[in-house]
């Protein structure tokens, strides 16, 4: 090793290999400071010791104590409020439906950095009253050993409550000066335990979780990386089981095994075998196998559906830490993410994420499919929170009629940008291709308000598409809203 400068280089290659997460260039002097530290509280001479010392593993427990340094810990409660409005209101009661006989229920929170993912999931749980008196746990797991420290004691700060509602803060918290406790009720139902996502064989029992969050991990790892983790999770999922990623992530060249199902404001990826179909792995082997319909109960409390989604989800975008620690890093992809030798750039003096994208929109309109998708690949690994690039992976499931997917992607840019009325009005076709009228409708309701507010905003990055403009976007939302009658054949209006 020649200098701090490669032992810094050498240093995000190892990060990467023990724990997935890619250090961006545009991070290595965060990286150095940190080795810088690291190496004087161990009383070595410097970063290429200190480097050298961990790759040989001659610095026990040394990994526990880097890794809280640089994995991304940003998390709350009630964090993505409409995936835990879908949970509670359309896949637990027809979970709960199937596994009647058994009366239990696994879930699994990958990645639940200091506690906030599973205490939202238990405070759910324990509000849904078709499964009151079951069985039910949560596994809660993290790289972070610090994390999962501080996740045990089950006290929270006032931004990491901030979105509890009202009533269930007051339910199943008290508060401890500046702290918020957690109930004993809700905490005793979550075991937290350390498991790195990257190590195979991940230890976790195939079919064994009937719900699996795994949200903002995957962004942090390389593609290969990510597709190792999402076919070890999938196989963790139990028939008919579903599992959540980030709303800006999706499984697209992840993992072919999980069906992509929209539930009206968010997607979820769902083991295809019905529920109630026991895999001989399964945790819950020999209980109940048989599907039932479901029975008439109580609802599932709606708590999370009442946040005002209008305020949660620009509150989101300001909190996305990814957002700020990839800014930096926008014009540096890693290095094996740069366009190829000649590649051309259609827009002269554009870098990083813009001219990989700009590129890929020039492919796309050219019919370049497998480029355009290794450019947005490349794009989405440098900036997952840039919208654009979902809009142009949506673009790319569409004209290669992955409809449901598309529908995923669409999502994705429009959670990281509410305004892009272009991405909302192929989002409303989709569903209207599918059926979905009712949402699809909302959605060309929601493209003319926005069109009529000012707060519409067309995609940029995209020249060479034939994206409509206002105009043509407001005559094709009346169009889908009202009828179309003529000489053609007459479309039916929506509902
Ligand atoms: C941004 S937080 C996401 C927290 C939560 N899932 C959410 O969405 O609010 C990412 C978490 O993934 C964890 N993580 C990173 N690499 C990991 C790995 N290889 N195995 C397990 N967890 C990992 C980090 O320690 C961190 O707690």
């Amino acid at each position: 090793m020649n200098g701090p400068s490669n032992a810094v280089t050498k240093l995000a290659t190892l990060v990467e290999r023990v724990s997935g997460n890619v250090i961006q260039p545009g991070h290595f002097p965060f990286l150095a400071e940190t080795a810088r530290q690291r190496a004087a509280s161990l009383r070595l001479a410097g970063v290429p010791e200190y480097v050298r010392a961990l790759a040989e593993g001659g610095i026990p427990g040394e990994w526990s104590a880097l890794l809280p340094h640089i994995t991304i810990k940003e998390s709350f409660l009630f964090r993505h409020p409409q995936q835990f409005a879908a949970l509670a209101c359309s896949v637990l009661p027809r979970l709960a439906a199937a596994r009647s006989e058994q009366r239990t229920l696994r879930v699994w929170s990958a990645g639940c950095a200091r506690g906030e993912e599973p205490a939202t999931l238990a405070i759910m749980l324990a509000g849904c009253r078709e499964v009151a008196g079951w069985e039910w746990r949560i596994l809660a797991t993290d790289v972070d050993e610090q994390a999962l420290a501080a996740a045990r004691q089950g006290l929270f700060g006032e931004r990491a409550v901030s979105q509890v509602p009202a009533e269930l803060r007051v339910r199943h918290f008290t508060q401890r000066g500046d702290l918020f406790e957690l109930s004993p009720e809700i905490a005793g139902r979550i075991e937290y335990r350390e498991l790195n996502l990257v190590q195979e064989p991940l230890p976790v029992e195939a079919a064994s979780f009937d719900v699996i969050f795994l949200r903002n991990v995957l962004i942090y790892f390389r593609p290969e990386a990510q597709r190792r983790v999402a076919a070890a999770v999938a196989r963790a999922l139990a028939p008919g089981g579903a599992l959540f990623l980030g709303p800006a992530e999706t499984l697209w060249q992840l993992s072919g095994d999980l069906e992509p199902t929209d539930l009206g404001d968010c997607f979820c990826y769902r083991h295809p075998a019905p529920p109630g179909v026991l895999c001989p792995d399964s945790g819950l082997r020999g209980e109940g196998a048989t599907q039932r319909t479901r029975r008439q109960s109580e609802p599932c409390e709606p708590a999370p559906a009442r946040i005002p989604e209008a305020t949660a989800r620009p509150k989101e975008r300001t909190l996305t830490s990814r957002q700020r620690d990839t800014a930096a890093a926008n014009d540096t992809p890693p290095a094996g993410v740069i366009p190829e030798p000649g590649a051309r750039c259609p827009v002269p003096g554009l870098t990083g994420t813009r001219q990989l994208l700009a590129d890929a929109a020039w492919s796309l309109a050219e019919n370049r499919l497998d480029r355009v998708a290794d450019l947005v690949n490349q794009a989405l690994l440098s900036d997952p929170s840039d919208p654009a690039a979902h809009a142009i992976e949506g673009f790319l499931h569409e004209v290669s009629g992955r409809t449901q997917m598309a529908i995923a992607s669409h999502r994705a840019a429009l959670f990281l940008d509410p305004g892009l009325f272009q991405v909302r009005l192929l989002l409303a076709d989709a569903l209207r291709r599918l059926g979905h009228d009712q949402r699809a409708a909302l959605e060309y309701r929601e493209v003319m308000a926005a069109l009529a507010a000012g707060t519409a905003r067309p995609l940029d990055s995209l020249a060479g598409l034939p994206l409509p403009g206002a105009g043509e976007a407001t005559r094709r939302c009346r169009e889908a809203l009202l009828g179309r009658s003529g000489d053609g054949d007459p479309t039916p209006p929506l509902r």
